[in-house]
């Protein structure tokens, strides 16, 4: 056991973890304005919060990570600042897969990956084929996504679907639609969590957020550590999921 049954320190317990979080990294830029550094540094040192973040989640047990590293709009920003981004997760693959596989992860993707490089195509490919016998933590890494653009997709299949009469109308159902989505087979988002004081979701995991917790939290993403992910998770602990039924007593 990697932490005992109830953190005294951190008020945490082990039953009432969450099985998947997921993360909206953001603040990495403003992180870097106040130091006076150019946007870039706060990219890379987002970087490595993410490691420690999910180094810390691994050793709770949280059974799925899933992170926002670029969406859909992020296209938007300046061309170097798109390529810097676009050349960090090829950076962490080859620098850390070695880890990431003996540390038992899986590693997944999702958005449009057909639009990236082929380097970086080669190198997610990799990561997933590298990983794919694992059997701990699902840590899936959102590149190119956008959860409207996910829908569309979904929904384009469905309707292939019909089209070939593989499914009736009528036995389309919550289950059928999202074994469309990307994230099919994942276990349901427990906690969504966006740093930089943002209150917004920007696109990300719309459908399946349904009935997650929502964490906000001021700190930008490079300051997000062990004790801000505790706080997070605290919180999360104090909070009474009811999903539209009665308070369990
Ligand atoms: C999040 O940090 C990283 C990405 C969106 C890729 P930002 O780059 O959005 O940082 P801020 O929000 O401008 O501070
Ligand atoms: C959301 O952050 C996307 C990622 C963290 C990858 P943004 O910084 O792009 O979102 P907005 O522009 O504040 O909504
Ligand atoms: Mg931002």
């Amino acid at each position: 056991m990697l932490f005992k049954k109830k953190d005294k320190q951190q008020n945490i317990s082990q039953q009432k973890l969450p099985n998947h979080i997921a993360f909206i990294m953001d603040g990495n830029g403003r992180w870097a304005k106040k130091r006076g550094l150019p946007r870039s540094a706060g990219h890379s040192e987002g970087g490595k919060a993410l490691l420690k973040v999910l180094n810390k989640c691994n050793e709770l047990h949280i059974k799925a990570v899933t992170v926002y590293a670029f969406s859909t709009e992020n296209w938007k920003r300046p061309k170097d600042e798109v390529e810097f981004l676009m050349s960090l997760p090829s950076k962490y693959i080859n620098t850390y897969l070695p880890k990431i596989k003996e540390s038992n992860i899986i590693m997944k993707f999702i958005g449009n990956l057909d639009e990236l490089s082929d380097i970086l195509k080669a190198d997610i490919n990799k990561s997933i084929e590298e990983t794919k016998n694992n059997t701990g933590l699902i840590f899936t890494v959102a590149i190119n996504y956008g959860s409207q653009d996910e829908m569309l997709y979904a929904i384009k299949k469905v309707s292939k679907d019909v089209l070939e009469k593989k499914v009736l109308i009528d036995d389309i159902n919550k289950e059928y639609f999202e074994s469309k989505l990307m994230t099919h087979g994942m276990p349901n988002i427990d906690l969504l969590i966006r740093t930089s004081g943002e209150i917004r979701i920007s696109n990300f995991l719309l459908w399946q957020i349904a009935y997650s917790e929502l964490y906000f939290t001021d700190q930008y993403w490079p300051d997000f550590d062990e004790v801000e992910l505790y706080k997070a998770l605290s919180e999360y602990q104090r909070r009474n999921r009811r999903f539209g039924g009665v308070e369990e007593v």
